[in-house]
């Protein structure tokens, strides 16, 4: 991809699908590839408003958020040289691909031109991931790198504990509705749950089945071959 980017001179357009609040795109299109052009998309209008609020005034209209479902966004046929996809939440039932999944495979490949690459980050099923790669490779998207990161990824969250059990401290203290006696204290513990486990911070389900080999954390490199 690295070669693909540089016969470009950097100048290739990136499309995110699932992009939050664009802080990875804010660092790509200012950090790693600062001659490129980005569309970062998410169905959430409020991740979609942070990113013009915070990141696309200072890049020069080479960044553009755009609020839509990324399985039926209108994007042209053959115009991305590279779809990125970061923790997205597509693919999450172990073993299966479902429909949703087959709908935004389907997209990235039909945006993608011919010789453009999908690169894929995210912790799901460890069985799930075969099944994606097998219908990736139906539709004419050839597995190029394929790298398994979950020892990374668990050190990561190690690394950010305390991090997140602070911030998730200061967001509880902010409903008063917990402080209901009785009632309160049991409804803030399901939410720290709830909060931490999106995290997969440590002890939590999620950071679990990333230790027991349940959940896998990959990063892939796919092109389109047809
Ligand atoms: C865990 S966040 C990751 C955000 C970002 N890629 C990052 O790494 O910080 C997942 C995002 O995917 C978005 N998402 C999930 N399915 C989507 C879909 N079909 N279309 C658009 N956005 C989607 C969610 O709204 C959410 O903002």
């Amino acid at each position: 991809m690295k070669d693909y980017v540089r016969k470009r001179d950097g100048r290739v357009h990136v499309v995110e699908m699932g992009c939050g609040t664009g802080a990875g795109a804010h660092h790509v299109c200012k950090t790693v590839l600062p001659k490129c052009t980005y569309e970062a998309i998410d169905m959430q209008q409020a991740a979609i408003r942070t990113c013009q609020q915070e990141f696309v005034p200072e890049l020069d209209h080479r960044l553009v958020a755009t609020r839509a479902d990324c399985t039926e966004v209108p994007i042209e046929d053959g115009t991305a040289d590279i779809v990125a996809v970061c923790e997205t939440h597509v693919t999450e039932i172990a073993g299966k691909v479902l429909e949703e999944d087959r709908q935004f495979f389907t997209k990235v490949q039909s945006i993608l031109k011919t010789g453009g690459f999908l690169v894929w980050g995210n912790a799901i099923p460890d069985k799930t991931w075969q099944p994606c790669l097998d219908y990736l490779a139906s539709i004419g998207m050839k597995l190029v790198e394929s790298h398994d990161v979950t020892a990374e990824a668990i050190a990561a969250r190690d690394q950010d504990e305390a991090r997140v059990d602070a911030y998730v401290e200061q967001c509880l203290e902010r409903f008063l509705a917990f402080r209901i006696p009785v009632f309160g204290p049991k409804k803030r513990a399901e939410a720290e749950i709830a909060l931490k486990n999106f995290y997969r911070n440590p002890g939590t389900n999620l950071y679990v089945d990333m230790e027991n080999g349940t959940d896998s954390y990959k990063v892939v490199l796919l092109e389109k071959t047809a």
